[in-house]
């Protein structure tokens, strides 16, 4: 009895501070939060099909850059700047509208009792259930009084990074290779711009010929025209949250230099993990969703730290 109390005791001591966070958070406090967030994300995504994959990428952008503390929602102002204008996030991340809206939904039931961060990581996981994996969310994070520009620049990955790159920003963050490569599965759903595949198209060798062919059409050389032309990040089965971004990768079809490293990159010390996602659904569903619950778990303010925002792009 002694000691599986102290067992206990280690375990608590032992978990990090996202032990916090609980599914059950707003149970009693706002007991209809979630519904509300399901039939926002629902209603954006019907509107604009896109909306689900833009709703995923600004949660990571989110957690990536001081934790899921909804940093990335701060609009710039004259005596502020926020995340949205660095390199990654400019002109590139979408979605704060429908969250702006869904906050406000949230507020009308439960006067500033959900956070924005919160509402992200419901948001995502709601915008991958409409086809995909799901989870349950742990909830109770709250909002940052700030954002990180810089940090937004240095720990977001880019679309040229190498595998051994990837690696490391991933690792930074606590996650293993396969994390990595389940992650970047959300690039299943989602465009990307000529200007981040550009070089690809052109200079690389690892590329299918008829994909780049058709994919040149779009993305001309680099005369700065066409630099914001979209293409679809999984060439198959673009608005479907399935396995198929993995197996495009095996026939060299990945749209961005850091999707297609995971196959054949230098080292290619992921080739096992894509051809076991490729051929498994279901294990790239456990691993995405795991994989997913760590990411929201990135350093959250809790308890009394920072606030519960009452709009989502500005500090109270
Ligand atoms: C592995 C490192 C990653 C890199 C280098 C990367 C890079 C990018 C780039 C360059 C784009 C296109 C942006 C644009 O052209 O406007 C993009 C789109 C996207 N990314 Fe990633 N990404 C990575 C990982 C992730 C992860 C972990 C997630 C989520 C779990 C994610 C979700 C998405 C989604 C859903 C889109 C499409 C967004 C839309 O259509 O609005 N990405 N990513
Ligand atoms: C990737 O990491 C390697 C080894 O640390 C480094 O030499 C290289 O410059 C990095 N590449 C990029 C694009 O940052
Ligand atoms: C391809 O590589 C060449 C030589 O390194 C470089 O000048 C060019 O800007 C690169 N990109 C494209 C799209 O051709």
């Amino acid at each position: 009895m002694a000691s599986s109390l102290s067992v206990l005791l280690l375990l608590c001591l032992a978990a990090p501070s996202s032990a916090q966070l609980s599914p059950r958070f707003y149970a009693r406090s706002c007991p209809r939060a979630q519904a509300i967030i399901r039939r926002g994300v629902a209603a954006a995504v019907r509107s604009e099909r896109r909306m689900g994959a833009s709703l995923l990428r600004l949660h990571f952008h989110d957690c990536f850059v001081q934790g899921c503390d909804a940093s990335i929602l701060l609009s710039d102002t004259a005596t502020f700047t926020g995340e949205q204008g660095a390199g990654p996030n400019a002109g590139s991340i979408r979605g704060m509208n429908v969250i702006d809206n869904i906050k406000a939904q949230v507020e009308a039931v439960c006067t500033q009792t959900v956070s924005c961060a919160d509402i992200l990581a419901v948001a995502a996981r709601d915008s991958v259930v409409l086809g995909g994996p799901s989870w349950t969310v742990p909830l109770g994070r709250r909002d940052s009084t700030n954002a990180n520009e810089a940090a937004a620049n240095s720990d977001l990955p880019p679309p040229f990074f190498d595998l051994v790159n990837l690696t490391q920003s991933f690792g930074d963050k606590g996650f293993t290779v396969t994390d990595m490569v389940a992650l970047s599965g959300a690039h299943t759903i989602g465009q990307a711009q000529c200007q981040n595949f550009r070089d690809r198209l052109y200079n690389e060798t690892n590329i299918n010929s008829g994909f780049a062919t058709s994919l040149k059409a779009n993305c001309p050389q680099p005369t700065g025209s066409g630099d914001r032309n979209l293409a679809n990040l999984d060439v198959s089965t673009p608005y479907s949250f399935d396995n198929a971004y993995y197996s495009n990768l095996k026939s060299q079809k990945g749209l961005l230099h850091s999707d297609q490293v995971l196959f054949t990159g230098t080292g290619g010390g992921t080739d096992n993990t894509v051809n076991n996602f490729a051929s498994n659904p279901a294990a790239f569903s456990s691993a995405f969703a795991s994989a997913m619950v760590k990411m929201g778990n990135l350093s959250p303010l809790t308890g009394s730290q920072g606030q519960v925002r009452l709009s989502c792009s500005k500090v109270n």
